[in-house]
């Protein structure tokens, strides 16, 4: 993802710069380039594609003078990861530059009437729109940078931290929306970076942008607007953290940081990919989705239950057969497989062991290969015929929470574009379908307000001592009851079992007594009443019903000793919705039983040993 620095002050800016993006490489980047305001106005900009280093080794030789500048990580979406596509991008007379972190969604159509205004671009990228309409604003507002940035604005769709400044004016302006930024205020001068790691050596004196605000600096101060034009208040706020809890973003855990970077994570899934005015959705994979008769799906732990959900959504939605494997088995079982094979790897590192080496069987048989991955550049994105990223961010915490939601949603998408592309979904279903999962990020972020997230806690605390707990789902949802019991285990070493609801009554119903807790995934879903009939079972054994609702389901909320309400999805995106409280209950699980959630005891984050 890509990282933003900014300065304006009494320091050489260049330092500046390079010392906070190196502080925002754990975003991952494959480019870096700065822009630095000379004492005249000039502009200088220095751009490398690779390693940051690459850049700093330029800049030491030949150092760039000026207290002004922005700095960026690219993390290449919209071209290869070049020095032409790298930012900051400038306009055509070099005196207006930008830097840009997401995805300008509606690019295309912007690019060409640009282009048939007569603007040359020189890049690949869709973030250069935005140095061309700024330049046409920035004339008809007789010159005023600010308000050339925020009618520009107003003409993108998407997802933007955006940066910019003029060779004409002593100020950066910058506004986010979707993209994180924050502002550091220091004595005579102030800073910007889309993380807060990268201010800490100069400033613990911050404002948190909101999504939707502007902001202009001068050296001795700022301005926070809203993309109306209208001031608006943010408050600075004094950051005590030291270096490992800036890392975590002030929470007290990297998974607890990642399950609430999940709205961020979804969206930068989303974002780009799907176009509700034609119901396509817009993948950027160059395999035949004609050509294959049938989908193995590969994966291991985490990932392979994202695949269950895939395997789901793919029959129903494209009425392709799918199979489904976890990784060590499908290596040494003979899988069926040839050149109408379609072999998807699922995978958050790209590295797991297992699942490298079922690509390299599937591949050995003939199959086409596409990876469903979150790092970039992993081994098994080089050994994939093509590769679907889900642009979760970096996961630190070895409980995986963001990549798992993230690859539920690539999948969705995936259906979706085989359902169209074989003819199996109507236009009008896939606007549907694309409608609900463009929703998503903003139903998880009312997952995840505070009385909701304090609600899942007590019904965690009150449940944390039973020795062990069963979860059940139905349909879309029964993989989400199998990864609700795999994250409790993992974190809280609670013994905890998974069933499809109605499996339960051939076997483990045996287990039910007053001291089992079931978790029950009972939210709106064409099954809701057989899971009922399910929970009724549960209830006539005395165990102890954890009932997972949809907001406003009234009516069945009797049936469990404790409810715990989700917003209401669509069905086919409900699984999205339902893993995040599941992730909460099993953290706060945890925590009350003093685990260290980051470190889980036995576990690897990538288990790249057989
Ligand atoms: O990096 P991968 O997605 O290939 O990892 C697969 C599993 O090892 C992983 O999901 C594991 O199950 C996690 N501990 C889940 O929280």
């Amino acid at each position: 993802m890509c990282g933003i620095v900014g300065y304006i002050g009494p320091r050489q800016a260049q330092d500046v710069l390079i010392s906070g993006l190196s502080k925002l490489e754990y975003r991952g980047y494959d480019s870096a380039g700065v822009a630095i305001q000379e004492q005249d106005g000039h502009i200088d900009v220095c751009k490398k594609a690779g390693k940051l280093s690459n850049l700093a080794a330029v800049l030491e030789a030949e150092p760039l003078l000026g207290t002004l500048g922005i700095g960026h990580t690219r993390w290449a979406t919209h071209g290869l990861p070049n020095d032409t596509n790298a930012h900051p991008h400038a306009s055509e007379d070099g005196k207006i530059v930008i830097i840009h972190n997401g995805i300008i969604e509606n690019y295309l159509p912007l690019k060409e009437q640009l282009t048939q205004r007569g603007h040359v671009f020189r890049s690949e990228t869709d973030s250069e729109v935005l140095v061309h309409l700024i330049e046409e604003k920035y004339a008809q507002t007789n010159n005023d940078l600010y308000e050339a940035v925020r009618l520009a604005l107003g003409d993108v769709r998407g997802a933007y931290g955006i940066v910019v400044t003029h060779a004409d004016h002593r100020e950066i302006v910058a506004a986010r929306t979707v993209s994180p930024m924050v502002m550091g205020v220091g004595e005579g001068e102030m800073f910007l970076a889309s993380d807060v790691p990268a201010l800490l050596p100069y400033t613990r004196e911050m404002v948190f942008l909101h999504d939707g605000d502007m902001v202009i600096l001068h050296d001795d101060g700022f301005k926070v607007t809203d993309l109306a034009g209208r001031e608006v208040q943010r408050n600075i706020e004094h950051i005590d953290w030291d270096a490992e809890a800036a890392e975590k973003g002030g929470y007290d855990s990297y998974m607890m940081k990642e399950i609430f970077e999940q709205p961020t994570a979804l969206t930068n899934t989303l974002i780009g990919r799907l176009h509700d005015d034609t119901g396509e959705v817009n993948l950027d994979i160059k395999l035949d989705p004609a050509s294959f008769k049938r989908i193995s799906i590969i994966a291991c732990g985490t990932a392979f239950y994202a695949g269950m959900v895939g395997e789901y959504l793919i029959e129903q939605l494209a009425r392709i057969p799918v199979d489904i494997d976890v990784a060590s088995e499908y290596r040494y079982r003979d899988p069926l497989v040839n050149e109408h094979t379609l072999a998807i790897v699922m995978s958050q590192s790209g590295e797991t062991i297992d699942t490298l080496e079922a690509l390299r069987e599937a591949k050995k048989f003939g199959a086409k290969t596409l990876g469903i991955i979150n790092a970039k550049g992993s081994s098994m994105t080089r050994e994939v015929d093509d590769t679907l990223y889900i642009h979760a961010g970096p996961e630190i915490g070895v409980a995986s929470t963001k990549a798992y939601t993230s690859m539920v949603s690539a999948m969705l998408m995936l259906a979706l574009w085989l359902g169209r592309a074989r003819g199996t979904l109507t236009e009008q279903q896939s606007r549907e379908l694309l409608l609900a999962a463009r929703e998503l990020p903003r139903l998880v972020e009312q997952l995840l307000t505070p009385e909701r997230v304090e609600h899942i806690k007590q019904v965690a605390e009150k449940y944390a001592y039973a020795r062990d707990f069963l979860f059940l789902g139905r349909g879309v949802n029964s993989p989400t009851a199998y990864e609700g019991a795999l994250k409790l285990k993992e974190i809280s070493y609670i013994h905890a079992e998974a069933y499809a609801a109605g499996e339960m009554k051939h076997g483990p119903i045996a287990l039910i007594d007053e001291h089992m807790p079931v978790v029950v995934i009972a939210t709106e879903s064409k099954l809701l009443e057989k899971t009922i009939s399910n929970v009724q079972e549960v209830r006539a054994r005395k165990g102890k019903v954890i009932l997972v609702l949809s907001e406003g389901d009234t009516e069945h909320a009797r049936y469990g000793d404790d409810v715990i309400y989700v917003p209401r999805a669509q069905e086919m995106v409900s699984p999205v919705v339902n893993a995040v409280a599941l992730q909460l209950l099993a953290i706060f699980t945890a925590q009350k039983l003093g685990k260290d959630v980051d470190k889980p005891r036995n576990l690897a984050k990538a288990v790249t040993v057989e």
